[in-house]
């Protein structure tokens, strides 16, 4: 479709859905409009639970941080949207620069959201904490071959790796936090090695751990709770987490999270859903009602119980990064995994 009629269908779709909830305040009905890219399910629990505690409906429209971002930008003040909520650092960022979330000045937010882990103009904050890090089969690589991100790229590896391709945010906010801890020459040169061993791209995390499981390849790079939701279903799935770079700057973390957007109907309503979500014993539970609990992430609020399978992998190193620095070399990144022929 043309640009202008795909803008005019959109123009109108947001109009429709606003005035619904329009309608929905007028019959006195609560309700919180949500963009969102987590992908882990139709409804996940934890929004059943903010319903059936608050009364206040949730509407969700599902979608790629980067098509969500896209299609916030060109509602503008049309858009039905009161909470962006994303599975990655770096579109948060850009959505704060591009003007599409107000800061929010709330006590509740600022106590159980650590300072690293949110927007220092307050305008986000993260929910719950992902590592992304080295998986591999046990039958076929000794953990003691393994340390680093950046040593994937010796040739030892060629044919052997599987990972994620460099469209996906994933990989490019990894490669982010390299570029900011090693510069964009050493980057480029162990995105280069990494390429040059051939890896098997794969566009699920889900599917790298399962090709590893069944011997297709013997290494991979995957966010840390898809191995703890195998492990859920099998124990003994044939794939192990090995925390990568722990003798120096940590494994790299990413966070998902959410903003209440600039022309947010429901203001109030989105508030009261992002400090539920960071509620130790409400958002952030630690069994399959809490964010973090029910998806095997990491919560963020420190006296947030952790889920027994993600206990058990252990306390990693993180890399201390501030999130908002992700957000900043995403173009960087971009670009270098174009040059790298990633
Ligand atoms: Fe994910």
């Amino acid at each position: 479709m043309p640009t202008l009629r795909r803008f005019i269908v959109l123009a109108l779709l947001a109009a429709l859905i606003s005035a619904g909830a329009n309608a929905a305040a007028a019959q006195g009905r609560q309700i919180v409009n949500i963009y969102s890219s987590r992908h882990y399910g139709a409804m996940e629990q934890m929004f059943v639970k903010f319903t059936q505690e608050t009364g206040i409906e949730v509407r969700l429209s599902q979608g790629s941080p980067q098509a969500l971002l896209t299609r916030l930008e060109q509602e503008g003040a049309q858009t039905p949207a009161d909470v962006f909520f994303s599975v990655d650092t770096g579109s948060l960022v850009l959505a704060a620069e591009r003007g599409l979330f107000q800061p929010i000045d709330s006590e509740v937010l600022r106590a159980n959201v650590p300072e690293a882990l949110r927007d220092p103009e307050n305008r986000w904050f993260g929910l719950s904490q992902r590592l992304r890090t080295i998986v591999y089969n046990p039958d076929k690589v000794d953990p003691s071959e393994l340390s680093t991100y950046e040593a994937l790229a010796d040739p030892k590896w060629n044919g052997r790796l599987c990972l994620r391709p460099a469209t996906h945010v994933y990989t490019i906010s990894l490669v982010a936090s390299m570029i900011a801890a090693l510069g964009e020459e050493k980057t480029e040169e162990v995105v280069k090695g990494w390429v040059a061993n051939k890896p098997q791209l794969i566009d699920s995390d889900t599917r790298i751990l399962e090709t590893i499981a069944a011997g297709g390849c013997d290494v991979g790079i995957t966010n840390h709770y898809y191995v703890g939701r195998l492990y859920a279903q099998n124990p003994d799935i044939k794939v192990k987490i090995f925390w990568a770079n722990q003798e120096d700057r940590g494994v790299h973390r990413n966070v998902a999270g959410a903003g209440v957007t600039a022309n947010a109907v429901n203001r109030e309503n989105a508030i009261k859903l992002l400090e539920w979500l960071s509620d130790a014993e409400k958002g952030q539970a630690g069994d399959e009602t809490g964010l973090p609990g029910g998806n095997y992430e990491y919560p963020v609020n420190v006296r947030a119980r952790l889920n027994p399978i993600i206990e058990a992998f252990g306390t990693p190193k993180i890399d201390a990064l501030p999130l908002s620095e992700l957000g900043k070399y995403q173009k960087a990144a971009i670009d270098l995994l174009g040059r790298a022929g990633y």
